[in-house]
């Protein structure tokens, strides 16, 4: 910068990029709380220990990674603001005691994390919104075709993942169709959105009969709606379903909704709904070189009593070690739970092509099989499993990119 630049905005404690949405037009403060307005009206209180800590200085943020490195006990006192103004680049500028530090904060990053007037900042980053099947519903279908001959993290990728993110995160299953169909080529369409987690079964785990099963799945016998390994303490968040060969005669797969037969639950039989989401059931696969076993309430809720998960596999439950007064009334709720996923209404019924992946959050939907005519053709689907956390990581990243692009195009205009 020379002599007569005006200075240009500060960096923000992240990697992120934050458009300035409004200007900040004036700053009051005492010692403790800093109140902005802005050009659109709203005010934003932010309190002096708040700003201090979220600082995006090198007394407060490791510039290498990003991650904070102050320690707010170690300072000598509670930060108090002594002075604060607009500079000309429209920065917020502070000056704190005892420490006598000057800081810069980007309007964007503030306006972003006005918790004075936030929402709920854990809401879902897309809306849930809850489905029922029937004879003429089908999953969202999108052409996938391209994906792996574009760059990685481009906007060519970008345009095709987006809306199949966007799927997932709603509605808990999306269906991308024109992939190839090479074995093992799963794990690079995969990898598009995030790092794969490895089981038990694999890396990557082949549905199609074979001898000497290790699980119902590689048989051809119907499946009943289930959600795969809820034997684990952390079931897996998304599965992949990639079909490489289907021509035998049946074997249509079915998905339900976990969420709407469980909101339909809540509403239908209040008590049974209560009962599934507390009473722990037993989950079990017990395998000849493995054990796995896990307790769980079937219907798990946030702290809103919004859905969480649900745990449902009736192959896979064990024992129920529930207190001796709860038994009856649980398997009560649980054949009516069980007759409800029964319904036809709730139910997606389709068959896959070659070249179909579905990809689908495995803590929410349920997904079954009809029996299928294994020598009537050949049926291979290879799976993997995947957790939230890399969808809603890959989803911020394309907002983040959709953001940069938005701040580029504004500032060429
Ligand atoms: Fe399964």
């Amino acid at each position: 910068m020379n002599a007569f630049s005006p200075p240009t905005l500060p960096p923000t404690p992240d990697y992120d990029a934050w458009p300035i949405e409004a200007d900040i037009r004036s700053v009051d403060h005492d010692a403790r709380v800093l109140t902005l307005s802005w050009s659109d009206g709203r005010k934003s209180r932010y309190h002096s220990i708040w700003l201090r800590e979220n600082a995006a200085d090198e007394s407060t943020v490791n510039p290498a990674t990003r991650e904070r490195i102050l320690d707010l006990s170690s300072l000598p006192a509670w930060p108090e603001i002594v002075a604060a103004e607009i500079d000309e680049s429209g920065a917020l500028c502070v000056t704190f005691a005892p420490e006598h530090r000057h800081l810069r904060f980007h309007p964007g990053w503030l306006r972003a994390h006005d918790y004075d007037n936030a929402g709920d900042p854990e809401a879902p980053l897309v809306p849930v919104r809850r489905w029922h099947g029937g004879p003429d519903a089908s999953p969202d279908s999108l052409d996938a075709s391209g994906l792996l001959d574009t760059e990685p993290a481009s906007e060519a990728e970008e345009a095709i993942l987006a809306p199949a993110l966007e799927s997932v995160l709603g509605k808990g299953l999306v269906r991308l169709r024109g992939l190839p169909t090479e074995p093992g080529s799963l794990e690079a369409i995969a990898r598009r959105i995030g790092p794969l987690r490895p089981t038990n079964f694999g890396l990557l785990f082949d549905v199609k009969a074979k001898p000497n099963p290790d699980s119902n799945a590689y048989t051809s016998i119907a499946l009943p709606p289930h959600t795969d390994l809820p034997t684990r303490e952390y079931h897996p968040g998304l599965q992949m379903l990639h079909c490489l060969e289907n021509s035998v005669e049946g074997g249509q797969a079915v998905m339900l909704d976990g969420f709407a037969v469980a909101e339909a639950l809540r509403q239908r039989d209040p008590d049974a709904f209560a009962t599934l989401t507390r009473v722990h059931w037993c989950y079990a696969n017990t395998a000849k070189t493995s054990d796995y076993v896990w307790y769980s309430p079937m219907i798990r809720l946030d702290a809103h009593g919004e859905l969480l998960e649900v745990r449902i596999a009736d192959f896979l439950r064990g024992p129920l070690q529930a207190p001796f007064e709860e038994v009856e009334a649980t398997y009560d709720a649980l054949m009516t739970l069980q007759a409800m996923l029964r319904e036809p209404g709730f139910a997606i019924r389709f068959t896959y092509a070659p070249g179909d992946l579905v990809i689908f959050d495995n803590r929410r939907l349920l997904h079954a099989r009809d029996a299928f005519e294994g020598t009537s053709g050949h049926r291979w689907l290879q799976g993997c499993y995947m957790e939230r956390d890399e969808i809603r990581s890959r989803y911020r990243m394309v907002q983040r990119a959709r953001r940069r692009r938005w701040i580029a195009a504004s500032q060429q205009v």
